[in-house]
């Protein structure tokens, strides 16, 4: 659906040149959700400005449907744009229209007779859940209601794709959860693909089918949601993962631990899992099977799109050899094992 080939973005000011974008490159397929995650100035909001060509790119190429973005006349990239919706963190919606004139703007824009805008005002309306607030001012609207009044804003003109430049960073936890919902249904209902910047990792995680992390002006990984959480590979997508699944440490026990079974051997792992094995009775069955005895410490269990996933610190304390079988069990039932100590 996008293709962005080598994209890099410049910005040459007064006093020095800013290289936004680096050699950027990137595919995003039909009816996804992809997410872009990077912290401030990493250069979110310009890669997502330069597909619907806000910003102009200095080298590169991107290819949106089909249709080389990059390279359009002006009346051709007016009416490209029509086909490519945007919704933004501060909403941007005129103040002075109502909410029925707001959705309203972008068929007027684009031509439509008012007839047939008016039907289609209603109809998104209506997805978005606002009929009763037609008559209102933005100003009369919480956060919430007035992105849905962006979103359905952005999807008059029937897009195919959907840009959202962190349009839940100003809502509260709760009202982001409502709007990324909608975006989701709006997702499966009419296979808009979606393209969203974020700086926050729930957000990706609730949503996103697959994600990219920006940092300092370059993608440095690309993947599935699920492989991102449960295996982040740069010290980036680990941090932010850090932020939002808690991991325990294990210096606070180890004062505690050792030399403290006198007879028996005892070690420190953290056991971590994914998929159906979370809901497997390994560590039962594993006590019950070696001469061991487990002593939880930590646990903590997640989910992306169903699938759990998470962690669990034991002290397995027991003979050696009982230690080593036990490691191996767990190996063997598909868990990831860590020693600690
Ligand atoms: N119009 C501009 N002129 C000059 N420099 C700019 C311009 N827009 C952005 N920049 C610079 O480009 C870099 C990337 O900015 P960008 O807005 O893309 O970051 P971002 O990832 O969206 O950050 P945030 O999370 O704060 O919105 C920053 O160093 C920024 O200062
Ligand atoms: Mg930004």
């Amino acid at each position: 659906m996008i293709e962005i080939k080598n994209l890099t973005k410049i910005y040459h000011t007064t006093h020095q040149d800013i290289v936004a974008l680096n050699n950027v490159s990137l595919s995003i397929n039909r009816g996804e959700i992809f997410g872009i995650i990077g912290l401030s100035g990493a250069g979110k909001s310009t890669l997502i400005r330069c597909i619907n060509m806000l910003e102009k790119p200095s080298q590169g190429s991107i290819i949106v449907d089909g249709q080389v973005i990059t390279a359009l006349n002006k009346n051709q990239l007016h009416l490209a744009r029509q086909k490519i919706g945007m919704i933004f963190q501060q909403f941007n919606l005129l103040s002075s229209r109502n909410i029925f004139d707001n959705i309203m703007f972008p068929l007027e824009i684009a031509g439509i007779p008012p007839n047939q805008a008016r039907i289609r005002v209603n109809e998104l309306l209506e997805m978005v859940g606002l009929l009763d607030k037609a008559r209102v001012y933005p100003d009369q609207l919480s956060g919430g209601q007035k992105q849905r009044v962006g979103i359905a804003r952005a999807l008059a003109n029937d897009p195919k794709l959907l840009l959202s430049d962190e349009a839940t960073s100003a809502l509260d936890p709760q009202t982001t959860r409502s709007i990324l919902k909608l975006l989701k249904d709006i997702n499966t209902q009419l296979n808009l693909t979606i393209l969203l910047i974020t700086h926050d990792m729930n957000v990706i995680k609730q949503v996103c089918d697959r994600v990219a992390v920006i940092n300092d002006s370059h993608i440095e990984e690309v993947g599935d949601v699920l492989s991102m959480f449960t295996n982040p590979s740069t010290a980036t997508s680990q941090s932010f993962i850090q932020a939002i699944v808690n991991k325990d440490d294990p210096i606070e026990y180890s004062h505690n631990l050792l030399n403290s079974h006198a007879d028996r051997s005892s070690r420190l792992i953290r056991v971590s899992f994914i998929g159906s094995s979370a809901g497997e009775p390994v560590i039962s069955s594993m006590i019950k099977k070696y001469d061991i005895d487990a002593n939880i410490l930590y646990g903590n269990i997640d989910r992306v799109k169903d699938v759990p996933f998470g962690n669990l610190t034991l002290e397995l304390i027991g003979s050696i050899d009982a230690i080593a079988q036990s490691m191996d069990y767990l190996k063997n039932s598909g868990l990831e094992i860590e020693v600690l100590q």
